[in-house]
């Protein structure tokens, strides 16, 4: 399965500090947010990545990352003109996908003790959509899963004013290749974006759907707002300095998913060795 980070838009609702930082890039505790999702993806065996973002940002996101193979990754880069939505990215990663399964994650969003991204990327049978539910306590400000009596999703919405049901979709997607022309057939939403809960829909409508709960335990956030932002530092440096072991570290997924031996990762931890990170890393390492 392939994987795609969509990293840009215009981050208006952290202004300022986004006016002339990307917002993916800013920092969640100890590392820039886009190395939480991109440590999910690793972690899931998903080594072959494209990274969008803003002819602006591209640049940044390059100088961070690279070509991905000091991680034993491959990434490779692509700019979004503007944000006319989530389901954009599979236009514009048409050529990186080529018909393949491809895994979207959202650049600002954090997930944490899941195993089942991992089962679900690694299983050769995968048909149609697979997404995620989460119950929240704000599901307005989500997409929004519907269900029968019986449990069976029956509908989807995007922000809803009055939402079914507390279960919100948080922002990894993972789909078959037909996902492709199922973008190219969106017209923008009434906020003018190409809406990934029309996707979904489609699936759905196909009877190829299926939403999985996230498992108790696994945990979920999005850094959408600035109380989400500091939220998420604050449940990032309370784990790590209870356990002793990194949240979110590409470098460690790296070497967890065989992409890279224990010599490489002590190597990346001895590169960082003046910092708190790279501390960590080499830690991990001595255990
Ligand atoms: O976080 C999960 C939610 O993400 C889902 O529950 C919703 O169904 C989905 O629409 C999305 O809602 P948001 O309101 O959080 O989307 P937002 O516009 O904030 O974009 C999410 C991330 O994607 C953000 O980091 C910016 C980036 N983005 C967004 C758009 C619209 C792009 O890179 N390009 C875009 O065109």
């Amino acid at each position: 399965m392939k994987g795609i980070v969509l990293a840009g838009g215009k981050g208006t609702r952290l202004h300022p500090l986004t006016l002339s930082v990307s917002k993916q890039l800013l920092p969640i505790y100890d590392k820039p947010m886009i190395y939480y999702p991109l440590a999910t993806l690793i972690a899931a065996g998903i080594h072959e990545i494209l990274i969008i973002s803003t002819p602006e940002d591209l640049p940044l996101f390059q100088r961070l990352l690279g070509d991905g193979a000091a991680w034993g990754c491959s990434f490779s880069y692509a700019e979004q003109q503007t944000p006319k939505g989530l389901a954009e990215a599979f236009i514009i990663g048409e050529t990186f996908i080529k018909n393949e399964n491809v895994a979207l994650i959202l650049g600002d969003n954090l997930f944490h003790g899941s195993k089942q991204l991992k089962q679900f990327a690694t299983n050769d049978h995968f048909v149609g959509g697979q997404i995620f539910a989460y119950r929240v306590k704000d599901p307005q400000r989500y997409g929004v899963v519907e269900f029968d009596e019986n449990q069976k999703v029956i509908g989807l919405e995007e922000k809803p004013e009055q939402p079914k049901s507390s279960f919100a979709v948080p922002g990894l997607y993972l789909y078959d290749g037909t996902v492709v022309e199922k973008a190219k057939q969106l017209k923008p939403s009434k906020r003018g974006e190409l809406e990934i809960t029309e996707i979904n829909q489609h699936y759905l409508n196909a009877g190829t759907l299926t939403v999985h709960p996230l498992e108790l335990g696994a945990t979920w956030l999005d850094t959408g707002t600035i109380e989400s932002l500091i939220e998420a530092s604050q449940y990032v440096q309370a784990i790590q300095s209870r356990q002793g072991v990194l949240v979110g570290s590409p470098e460690i997924a790296a070497y967890q998913s065989g992409a890279i031996s224990k010599k490489e990762l002590q190597q990346l931890a001895f590169q960082q060795k003046e910092s708190e990170y790279g501390k960590a890393i080499n830690a991990f390492v001595a255990r």
